[in-house]
């Protein structure tokens, strides 16, 4: 495997570990808010984010390259109100796309086709999640200053349950 691709492979192995890390830390958050949906859904979604990290993981021991592990950053975020980590989740998986799509850049310059089509999953999964991020945003601009409405919102949230990660290496 090209160098430059293998190492960036390898860093998003800890960029999807950080990924889970941020979310735990929004579902923490909401568990001392009292908002159980809220917590439930990041919870699954760090569920996920472990499964991206294994995926780097495992493609590169499939392909006989060495993986180093690094440590996992502290998670860099202010959570001052129940908006915030909406917010923050939704600018995180832009910058998760433009990762993902750095490594795709990289893997088409050498026309490395196996890597770009491990990468094709996550290019769609990363559409899927900004979507989700955005439609989360525009529920609790709608639904969240009123009591109801934010009770409603997390019960809908709370019914999120984990499903394994569609693409089987
Ligand atoms: Fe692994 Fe949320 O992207």
């Amino acid at each position: 495997m090209d160098r430059k691709v293998a190492e960036l492979l390898n860093e998003q192995i800890n960029k999807e570990f950080y990924s889970a890390y941020l979310y735990l830390e929004f579902a923490n958050y909401y568990a001392a808010e009292g908002l159980d949906g809220f917590e439930n859904w990041y919870k699954v979604q760090a569920q996920e984010e472990r499964d991206h990290a294994m995926l780097f993981y495992q493609y590169l021991q499939n392909s006989s390259e060495k993986v180093t592990l690094e440590a996992i950053a502290k998670p860099d975020c202010q959570l001052t109100d129940h908006m915030a980590p909406l917010k923050a989740g939704l600018k995180h998986e832009q910058y998760v796309t433009e990762l993902i799509n750095t490594i795709y850049a990289a893997a088409f310059d050498v026309r490395d086709f196996r890597t770009m089509q491990l990468l094709d999953w996550f290019v769609k999964e990363q559409g899927e999640e900004e979507k989700n991020a955005a439609d989360l945003i525009t529920k609790m601009e709608l639904y969240g200053s009123d009591a109801k409405g934010l009770y409603m919102l997390n019960s809908e949230l709370g019914a999120r349950v984990y499903t394994a990660p569609s693409l089987v290496l």
